[in-house]
Formats: structure tokens, sequence, C-alpha cells
């Protein structure tokens, strides 16, 4: 369910941003009798489209395991962008328009990459220790818990149940690195041998 609702709102996101470029670009190319036509047009699609926006917007976000402060960054960049945009289109003020695309490209690269910096936070000082396995579980604890649960049977923001995992630990080990869906890729995040404690942690709950 959260996974499927994950990907409509990257659609509706999409299709919102493209109609906001479309609209400041007219607006910059001075042609507004093009943009009063568009945005006449697409007035009713253009609501549609916000409301589901906002609607898998807050659905996603109360089943969300882990909301950083990369979400927090995303969320006032979006709460900047949209009364700019209905002010810039209302005014026909370029500079604002462009700074309303702006922000919202900006939220939609944080929710990308998980990072207002658009790069993974290294998180590899966080946890050493002498003992791998010590280490695999403080990371979990740390990292991976509040989407998988203590045990790995939880499932918020859609993550799987790890105890009952059918993939093979290899295949485990890669959407550890590249992550997948709402999961984050560790692979920037973590030392290669904090990988391997956690995947060696997990494969402890796969095959307890
Ligand atoms: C933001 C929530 C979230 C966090 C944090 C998270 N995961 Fe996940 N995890 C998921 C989701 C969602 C999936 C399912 C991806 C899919 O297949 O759609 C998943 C899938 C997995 C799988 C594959 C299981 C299977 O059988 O398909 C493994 C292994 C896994 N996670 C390990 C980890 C480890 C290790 C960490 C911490 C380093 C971690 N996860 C942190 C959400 C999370």
């Amino acid at each position: 369910m959260y996974t499927g609702m994950l990907h409509m709102h990257r659609l509706v996101v999409i299709l919102f941003l493209l109609i906001y470029l479309v609209k400041a670009t007219l607006l910059v190319l001075n042609r507004k009798d093009s943009l009063q036509k568009f945005s006449a047009t697409l007035k009713v699609p253009e609501m549609i489209i916000s409301i589901a926006f906002l609607v898998t917007g807050i659905i996603l976000a109360f089943n969300s395991g882990n909301l950083g402060p990369w979400f927090w960054v995303k969320m006032v960049a979006v709460a900047t962008s949209i009364p700019l945009a209905i002010i810039a289109f209302k005014r026909m003020n370029k500079p604002m328009a462009l700074m309303a695309v702006m922000f919202i490209v900006y939220a939609y690269g944080i929710s990308e990459t998980k990072s207002p910096s658009f790069k993974a936070d290294d998180l590899s000082a966080s946890y050493s220790a002498a003992d791998p396995a010590q280490m695999g579980q403080s990371i979990y604890e740390g990292e991976c818990l509040a989407c998988h649960g203590a045990e790995g049977k939880g499932g918020a923001s859609g993550a799987k149940d790890l105890t009952s995992s059918a993939l093979t630990p290899d295949e485990r080990l890669d959407i550890i690195l590249n992550g997948k869906n709402a999961m984050m890729a560790y692979r920037d995040r973590l030392s290669p041998e904090q990988i391997d404690a956690v995947a060696g942690y997990v494969e402890t709950l796969a095959a307890p």
C-alpha cells in the first residue's frame, strides 16, 4: 500500500512540477495570452493534481517510519513554493515564479536523495566497534529499526518483513547498498565494513 502510494505521489508531484515549469516558462517569455489559456485549460486537472499531491503526501507522512531532518527541510521548501507560485502567477511576477519553481525542484531533489544537500549523509562516524556483530546490531537499531522493527517484522514506510525475506543474502545486500522505494541507499552512508556488519545482523533476523 505504502509503496503504491509512494509511486502515485511521485507521479503527481512530477505532473505538478511540469505544470509549474510550463507556466513559469510562458511567463518569462512574456507569452501572457498562452499562459492564461494554459491555466484556464488546466484549471480542473491542476486542482485534482494539487489535492492528490497533498493527500498522498499526508498519507505517506503518517505511515512513514523514519522521517529525518531532510523531511522537514522539504516541507519548508514545499510550504514556501506554493504560496509563492499562487502570488507569482496572479501578479505575473517572473522572479517569484522562478523562485517557486526552484523551491519545488529543490523539494523534489531532497525527496529523491533523502538529503537537503543532495548528498547522502555520512553516518559511518556514528558507529565504531571492535566486534562486528555488536556494530551490526547498533547500526540496525540506529538506522533500520524505525522502519523494520526490533525483530525485523516491522512494516513502516512499506518495509519488508526481514524474517520472511524470500531474497538471497546477496539480493538483500544489494538492497542495503542501493536502497529500494522508500528505503534509502546505504552505500555512501556507511563504510563497507559497516555494511557487512549490518548485513550480517540482518541475516541473523532472516534465518534465526
Ligand atoms: C525509511 C524506511 C526504511 C529504513 C530506514 C530501512 N529500510 Fe530496509 N526496506 C524498506 C522498504 C520500504 C523495503 C522494501 C523495498 C521494496 O522491495 O519495495 C525494505 C527492504 C529491505 C530489505 C529487503 C528485504 C526483502 O526481503 O525484500 C533489506 C534486507 C533491508 N530493507 C534492510 C535494511 C537495513 C539493513 C536497514 C538499515 C541499514 C534498512 N533496511 C533501513 C524501508 C526501510
